[in-house]
């Protein structure tokens, strides 16, 4: 007799299993993809619609003159806030840690094809 919450356990990462089968548009570097799971888990809500002035995620124009700061300074904006807290320190999830940051922003600026 299988215990029930094994069976609900093993339904878990069967969806899981099924969600992760998305085959990615193009290949991600193991780093790009874990930025990537924090940006569209924290990210996205501001920076895909541009909330706020928030640079589109992949739009030249909103990205080149942000990133010619150099990405230290770019992680050091999205950790501290930015402009009056317009961007958020961390987003606003207190959770994610200086490196899930660099993460992320190294995964955004690599949606900017020509930069
Ligand atoms: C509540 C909306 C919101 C969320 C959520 C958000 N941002 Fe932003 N972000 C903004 C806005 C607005 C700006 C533009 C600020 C400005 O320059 O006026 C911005 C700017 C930035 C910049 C450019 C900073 C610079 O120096 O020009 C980076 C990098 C950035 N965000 C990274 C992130 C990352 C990484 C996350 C997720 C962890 C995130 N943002 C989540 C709103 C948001």
């Amino acid at each position: 007799m299988v215990p029930r919450a094994m069976i609900v356990f093993g339904c878990l990462m069967l969806l899981t299993a099924c969600e992760s089968k998305q085959a990615p548009t193009t290949a991600l570097t193991p780093d790009l993809q874990a930025g990537k799971a924090v940006v569209e888990a924290n990210c996205v809500v501001c920076h895909k619609p541009g909330i706020n002035g928030a640079p589109i995620i992949g739009n030249p124009k909103m990205w080149q003159r942000r990133i010619a700061q150099g990405q230290d300074v770019l992680v050091q904006h999205a950790i501290d806030g930015y402009n009056y807290d317009m961007m958020p320190p961390r987003g606003g999830n207190p959770e994610l840690s200086d490196n899930d940051i660099r993460l992320a922003v190294a995964y955004l600026v690599s949606q900017v094809k020509d930069h």
